[in-house]
């Protein structure tokens, strides 16, 4: 890889992954890039690794710019193996005793990772490394979204190394947001409803940290996808709104089926809602990834979720999808449960459950359907549609 120029004496010099297509369950169609980067001060100092079998490009990066063992400090500030995976090898090329400096559950979970042969200096946000013409500052960004993760900060150059925060799993011959524009918007959405989600609370105290400690940052380094030069208060202002989870006069409607009649179910709930002026999305579980559709209910006011009742259970995809989004966290939602079965009927409790488990509020019992649903059945599914749509009336869109 070619290194790429941030600042005055400051590159990205990651790698760019273009085949992931699977992120630890995460569908990343456009891949992404794992970056670092380096800092020419007078101790040279890289900000992250990428992943053990991407350290290649890195290193071809680096040695364009300078011998990389000349790099005397090396800063973690996400322990997760895409981004510390390459330690070891860099270590081993730079020397073991060259410090490490990283969060407290940082220097926990490395010593985990890679036993104790590494020089780790625990540092916190009274910390100031002085690396010649700049100092760095850290903040602990603790659960944002690894206990470990924290933020470096080049206190001359007002420029925020924010680790996975702000990041979009995005592989493309851009670095920077203004060689993409609008267009990397949704993915930025879509990372932060499959990692940032569940922490949201916690992301909305760290946006007023920031500036509580005087960061006004010109330009956000994140660890994954292009680089904010061009407005960094745009993902800012971005991430506080989704932390908000803020409901939108929109429903979502989630289902699989398995002779059509939860699918019938599902298409006359979307005609209520429709009936309501409600901006509906209808999605079979079999035919979306788990990924995408977490990222569709982000700023839904409404879930409804159908399965059949399959061997007294629900049916896997809806399963699977449920205990992704349990995960996730997502709040302020109504939701309901619908679907139909031949001779338990399972599926309606069980989905419904779930939801009480997730603290979104439950608008409707449950619609159950024996078998195929008849003119009757589905009128019923059609007036839990302009429910939900009633309901939802005064939201915003
Ligand atoms: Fe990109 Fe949490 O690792």
């Amino acid at each position: 890889m070619k290194p790429v120029k941030v600042s005055e004496a400051i590159y990205w010099v990651g790698a760019i992954d273009w085949n992931i297509r699977d992120f630890h369950g995460y569908a990343t169609y456009q891949g992404t890039t794992y970056n670092a980067f380096l800092i020419l001060d007078e101790k040279i100092t890289l900000i992250d690794t990428v992943k053990k079998e991407f350290t290649d490009q890195m290193f071809e990066a680096i040695g364009q710019l300078v011998d990389p063992k000349k790099i005397e400090y090396v800063i973690s500030n996400h322990t997760e193996m895409d981004h510390s995976g390459g330690l070891p090898i860099l270590m081993h090329l730079i020397g073991q005793d060259k410090p490490v400096y990283c969060s407290k559950m940082g220097f926990r979970n490395l010593r985990g990772h890679f036993g104790d042969k590494f020089n780790l200096q625990a540092v916190d946000k009274d910390t100031e490394l002085n690396i010649g013409l700049r100092t760095l500052s850290f903040m602990e960004t603790r659960m944002l979204h690894w206990p470990d993760s924290m933020f470096t900060y080049v206190n001359e150059d007002d420029i925020l190394f924010s680790s996975d925060c702000f990041g979009q799993h995005y592989a493309g011959w851009e670095r920077f947001d203004d060689q993409i524009g609008e267009a990397i918007m949704p993915h930025a959405l879509k990372y932060y409803a499959n990692i940032l989600l569940p922490y949201s609370p916690r992301v909305s105290k760290l946006i007023a940290q920031v500036a509580e400690l005087g960061m006004a940052p010109k330009i956000i380094c994140p660890d994954h996808g292009v680089l904010w030069r061009e407005n960094p208060s745009k993902i800012m202002e971005a991430y506080s709104r989704w932390a908000s989870q803020k409901p939108h006069r929109k429903a979502v409607v989630l289902y699989d089926t398995m002779w059509e009649s939860t699918r019938k179910m599902a298409e006359a709930i979307v005609d209520g809602l429709i009936a309501e002026n409600v901006e509906t999305q209808c999605m079979r579980l079999r035919t979306i990834h788990r990924s995408d559709a977490i990222t569709e209910i982000m700023e839904a006011g409404a879930v409804l979720i159908g399965s059949p009742t399959l061997n007294n259970g629900l049916f896997p995809t809806v399963s699977d999808f449920l205990c992704y989004m349990k995960g996730l966290r997502p709040r302020n939602k109504l939701a309901a449960a619908f679907g139909s079965y031949g001779w338990t009927g399972e599926s309606i409790k069980l989905i419904t459950a779930e939801l009480e488990a997730m603290k979104l509020e439950l608008i409707d019992p449950g619609l159950s359907i024996h078998w195929v649903p008849d003119d009757n059945g589905l009128k019923k599914c059609f007036e839990m549609g302009t429910k939900v749509g009633r309901a939802l009336a005064g939201f915003e869109r």
